[in-house]
């Protein structure tokens, strides 16, 4: 059997600053991004698309099973279509916990996650990578902020790509819905593992993040 390659899994709510952090210490580590929000992200394009109702689960059954989601990178291309940048969409971004929440959209994704980590060498980034996805990662990280800052931040990042100016207030409500709808669906929900090293990113530059999780990494991997 080939040596497992290690893996970092890290968990945490919207905005909290994974996808920055997970493409930049899997590019210092020469380790393969993996952004399970993503994927999510995918069918719930394909279910509007598709113009499906969210309670018709044989139809999204159907759907999921026979949608190719590839991950190049930062691209992503589900049945041939180029959505990165369309599952970004705010009518994408209102549809996908409610999507995420349902079993049998996990089942399918989970089981395509393990299949992508399967030889290891990855940084898979979402809600469930510690406690359920990739339970014996190497290095296992729960990355979080404070709402406030979460909104801050996401109001920039509207401002700064031309989407608008968007209230904080209003941001906060959106990220508290979100973090709430996935911290009690049913199914895994957004929770710290047990065994899972907190880092609460308020007063952290995205620098100081990532080589943390480096250091845990090398600390990890030199034994
Ligand atoms: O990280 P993100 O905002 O792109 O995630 C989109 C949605 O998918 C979000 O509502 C949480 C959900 N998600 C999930 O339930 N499990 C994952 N492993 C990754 C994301």
């Amino acid at each position: 059997m080939p040596q497992m390659l290690p893996i970092i899994a890290i968990d945490g709510p919207a905005g909290a600053g994974k996808s920055t952090v997970t493409k930049l210490v899997a590019a210092r580590l020469g380790l393969l991004f993996l952004d399970t929000g993503a994927m999510y992200r995918a069918i719930a394009w394909l279910v509007l698309e598709a113009h499906l109702a969210l309670d018709d689960e044989q139809k999204i059954a159907e759907l999921v099973s026979q949608a190719k989601i590839v991950l190049t990178g930062t691209q992503v291309v589900v049945n041939g279509v180029d959505v990165t940048g369309l599952i970004r969409s705010p009518e994408v971004t209102g549809k996908v916990s409610a999507i995420a929440a349902l079993g049998i959209v996990r089942a399918e994704l989970v089981k395509q996650q393990q299949a992508i980590g399967a030889r290891g060498g990855i940084v898979a980034e979402g809600r469930d990578m510690c406690s359920h996805v990739f339970p014996d990662a190497q290095v296992k990280i729960f990355l979080t902020a404070s709402v406030q800052e979460r909104a801050r931040r996401r109001q920039m990042d509207l401002a700064e790509s031309g989407q608008g100016e968007f209230s904080l207030e209003k941001l906060e409500r959106s990220i508290a819905e979100r973090d709430l709808i996935d911290s009690t669906r049913e199914i895994s929900p957004l929770k710290k593992a047990d065994d899972a090293v907190e880092i609460i990113s308020d007063n952290l530059t995205i620098d100081e993040v990532v080589d943390r999780i480096v250091s845990m990494y090398h600390l990890k991997t030199a034994r």
